[in-house]
């Protein structure tokens, strides 16, 4: 794009952004982002099911479809998370569920923020809200020690929220 414009480029990718939504139209190879995550493996096969991704994603369209997907996820374990709760007759553990119901909700919120904060290319309160989710997943986890699934999905929302801070940073040109 640049290259079509050698004379001012900034000033035209600007102009780009403003008139066709094109800020965001940025490739990048899905190994530079897996490689500054904690898990690269669970990385990797999150941003493989990002559609269209082969060896590298769109990381504007790649932020969108996984804060939705993180957020359809955050959806499912408040589910399950409630029929524990449901199950259970001791007051001690539906007290520890639902406080996890409780960072769920937290959850839901830091990724509707995020959404909106990638949608006004607010990307350092993205990467904000991100570290929101983990945080959050992280509180839900320490209570939830008697359920492997609940971990399970704890620790899978919180790869995604990595990625989805790691995009931040890339979508504000820190990398
Ligand atoms: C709750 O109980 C039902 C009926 O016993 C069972 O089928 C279901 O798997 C249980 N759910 C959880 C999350 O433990
Ligand atoms: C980004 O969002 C944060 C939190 O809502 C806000 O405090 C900050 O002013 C915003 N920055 C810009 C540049 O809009």
């Amino acid at each position: 794009m640049i290259h079509s414009f050698p004379k001012h480029p900034v000033l035209h990718v600007t102009f780009l952004c403003f008139v066709f939504s094109l800020c965001s139209a940025r490739t990048v190879q899905i190994g530079d982002i897996c490689s500054k995550h904690d898990n690269p493996s669970s990385c990797n096969t999150i941003i493989l099911s990002v559609p269209g991704a082969i060896e590298g994603v769109d990381i504007g369209s790649a932020s969108l479809y996984l804060i939705n997907t993180a957020h359809v996820n955050a959806f499912d374990t408040i589910t399950l998370i409630s029929e524990i709760i449901r199950n259970s007759s001791d007051a001690q553990t539906k007290q520890r569920y639902s406080s996890c119901t409780m960072d769920y909700t937290d959850v839901l919120l830091a990724l509707t923020q995020a959404k909106d904060s990638y949608s006004s290319g607010n990307y350092s309160d993205m990467n904000f809200n991100g570290a929101v989710v983990t945080k959050d997943v992280k509180d839900c986890d320490t209570k939830a020690y008697d359920s492997d699934q609940v971990r399970i999905d704890n620790q899978y929302l919180a790869d995604f929220s990595m990625i989805i801070m790691i995009l931040a940073d890339f979508l504000a040109g820190k990398y």
